[in-house]
């Protein structure tokens, strides 16, 4: 499976600082090329290629870091060449001062690109994750949690697959429509971040599951 990480942005160079190395010929893509050839440079990155929107867009699994007001856009505008593709979606629809959210109660970021591209396999991951977690991502000998959910059980396992082995606790997180509580949490773990001054070095991990998973 050929995977590729779209943007340059914050979560696009945390997610190629963890998957470089572990997924085969990833392909990182963006606007500027020339920005992710300076980034695999400056980082020593082997294993990983630069690619425009075009190239990323050939891979079977595609892991885009777009905002919420410009995935859907993006989404409409890539609609065939995303048609039969996994398509990781890590959006959280949050207002542009993280006070509040996008989507109504009853709505995810996740369902709502699922229903624009019903051609493609939407997976939710990474979402409760904040960027400065992928520089080091276990803290005291524990990995946070990464949900990820899909209403398309193969394409879930896919993406289960190749993250087994990174240094989270990658967990089956069920159905899209979970992406309600899951795309919520984040603005509370945000908040509580703040107030207690972590933040943006926090994720999730929840209580009780034993390890070994
Ligand atoms: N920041 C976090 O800690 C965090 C945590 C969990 C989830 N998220 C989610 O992750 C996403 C990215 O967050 P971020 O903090 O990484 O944002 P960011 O630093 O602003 O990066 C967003 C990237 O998206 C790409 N992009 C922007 N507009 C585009 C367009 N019209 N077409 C194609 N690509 C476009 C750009 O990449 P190029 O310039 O390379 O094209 C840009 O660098 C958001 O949806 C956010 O909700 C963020």
């Amino acid at each position: 499976m050929k995977a590729s990480v779209i943007g340059t942005g914050r979560m696009g160079q945390g997610l190629v600082k963890i998957l470089q190395g572990h997924v085969p010929n990833l392909r990182w893509g963006s606007r500027s090329k020339e920005k992710a050839e300076g980034l695999i440079r400056e980082n020593g990155y082997t294993g990983v290629a630069a690619a425009d929107i075009g190239e990323a867009l050939d891979s079977d699994m595609i892991i885009h870091s777009l905002w919420f007001r410009d995935v859907l856009p993006w989404a409409e505008a890539h609609r065939d060449r995303l048609a039969g593709k996994i398509l990781v979606d890590i959006v959280n629809p949050f207002t542009e001062d993280f006070s509040d959210f996008t989507t109504e109660w009853g709505e995810s970021a996740a369902e709502l690109l699922q229903a624009h591209l019903p051609q493609t396999k939407v997976v939710g991951a990474f979402k409760n994750t904040f960027f400065r977690v992928f520089d080091n991502p276990v803290l005291d000998g524990l990995k946070s949690d990464v949900y990820v959910t899909s209403d398309d059980a193969a394409a879930k396992a896919s993406v289960l697959e190749l993250l087994r082995g990174i240094p989270f606790r990658v967990l089956d997180g069920g159905a899209l429509n979970n992406n309600r509580t899951i795309e919520r949490m984040t603005l509370f773990e945000r908040e509580l971040a703040i107030r207690y001054g972590f933040y943006p070095n926090v994720s999730f991990r929840l209580f009780g599951l034993r390890d070994g998973i």
